[in-house]
């Protein structure tokens, strides 16, 4: 099942618990706007290309519309939609004042140079800049686009608008970027952990972890679960796996990815066969690499007593009923990654003050803002009897629908 299937599936599921009137079950479903714009460029030899930009703005009810633009070559209207959607649900989850969009140009950024890149982000800027804003629809960095692409996207808005640094979120600091955004997502993986395993009685010291994906969100989430003593046993990426029962030590491990680009021939730990990281004996399971990598062909052998979806859906349907039959408490994404675009909503509210917070504050805040979703989850858990991914999407739908009905949606 695909992303667009699976987030549907829970909206509908969500809608039924909540007993949602079918209209307005209908109408949170529908995107508020589609946009498909075609963006022309010369190439550095002089030759004209075209690449079709989009921007789904999903819904409004809470607050402007936030979402990532991602250049890749498969970004297609459904899945835009599909990630829009799951934006809605996951700002209401973490209750900032957003609602959901997401974008893309479908385009392989590798092919492209530095000043194609720059040309290509400027023109779509040109083609979407009255239909996104500070208050309208916030953009960010997402697949294949990074802090410099927001700066274009800032530079060329800021052209026909004025200067506006909170049009985007995820800008490089010089340009109003908020400190601790790298680590954002990884940090509130963690804090989402430690909420998690306090319901239980148990805390990060002493318990044993597998890590898929040792990226931005592996990487930061491995090194604050050792620095609070957690054992990091297994971690893989993209180049390989290793394990140590004792524990990697983390901090030696990033210098030798620093160095060495890989995984491969770290001295603190045992070479391990990658698809084994899943199902490694351990505590508590993080997937941080791709989606559905958790599927009825490796469900039952997952050993891991919980699950922190650090990745988007990195569990599909089936494999989430197998778990949930063997016990295996799972902490769902659009919760446990939240962190990112939290703190991006620290970054606009700073932008909007003109005053830049210590990194210790945008912690703290985002500590608090985690903690105060878990519970707000468990309390969905409680009224309604469902697990944790339907306490999210419970509390969300709920959010977004009682803003609706506030706002009057019956034109
Ligand atoms: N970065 C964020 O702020 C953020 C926010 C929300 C969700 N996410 C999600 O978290 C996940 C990771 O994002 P990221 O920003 O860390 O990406 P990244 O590109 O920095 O890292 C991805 C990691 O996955 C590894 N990987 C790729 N294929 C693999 C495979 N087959 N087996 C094992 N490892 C593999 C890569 O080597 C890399 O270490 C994605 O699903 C992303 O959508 C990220």
């Amino acid at each position: 099942m695909n992303a667009l299937a699976a987030t549907n599936r829970n909206f509908r599921h969500a809608a039924r618990i909540l007993g949602l009137d079918s209209k307005l079950e209908k109408s949170l479903l529908i995107p508020f706007r589609e946009i498909k714009v075609e963006c022309t460029i010369p190439k550095d030899d002089g030759s004209l290309v075209s690449y079709i930009g989009f921007r789904v703005q999903h819904d409004n009810a809470r607050g402007p519309m936030k979402g990532g633009i991602r250049y890749h070559p498969e970004v297609e209207p459904d899945e835009v939609n599909a990630l829009a959607q799951l934006m809605t649900w996951k700002t209401a989850v973490a209750d900032i004042p957003y609602g959901g969009a997401k974008g893309g140009i479908g385009c392989n950024p590798r092919d492209l140079s530095q000043s194609e890149l720059e040309r290509l982000t400027r023109v779509f800027t040109q083609k979407i800049h009255d239909l996104i804003g500070t208050h309208t629809d916030v953009p960010a960095p997402d697949m294949g686009t990074n802090a410099q692409t927001m700066a274009w996207i800032l530079d060329e808005y800021s052209k026909f608008h004025g200067h506006s640094p909170a049009v985007v979120t995820g800008k490089p600091i010089d340009l109003g970027g908020s400190l601790g955004r790298e680590a954002a997502t990884g940090r509130g993986v963690v804090f989402a952990t430690e909420a998690l395993l306090a319901e239980h009685g148990k805390s990060i010291k002493g318990m044993t972890f597998a890590i898929q994906g040792f990226g931005n969100v592996g990487a930061w989430a491995a090194k604050l679960i050792h620095e609070r003593g957690g054992k990091v046993i297994a971690v893989s990426d993209i180049t390989g796996a290793i394990r140590n029962m004792n524990g990697i030590n983390i901090e030696e491990l990033l210098k030798h990815k620093e160095s060495t680009g890989s995984l491969k021939n770290f001295e603190g730990a045992d070479k391990m066969d990658p698809n084994e990281v899943l199902v490694h004996e351990c505590d508590v399971l993080i997937p941080c690499a791709l989606g559905g990598v958790l599927n009825r062909d490796n469900a039952a052998d997952v050993k891991a007593k919980f699950i922190i979806e650090a990745a988007n859906h990195p569990t599909d349907p089936e494999a989430d009923e197998i778990l949930s039959k063997k016990g295996v408490v799972i902490l769902p994404d659009i919760y446990a990654n939240a962190g990112g675009v939290t703190v991006s909503y620290f970054e606009w509210v700073q932008n909007i003050q003109g005053f830049m917070w210590d990194e210790d504050k945008v912690n703290n805040e985002l500590q608090r803002y985690m903690t105060r979703a878990f519970h707000n989850i468990k309390g969905m858990c409680q009224t309604h009897d469902c697990n944790l991914r339907m306490g999210a999407f419970t509390l969300a739908v709920n959010r977004v629908a009682r803003a609706t009905l506030l706002r009057g949606w019956e034109a």
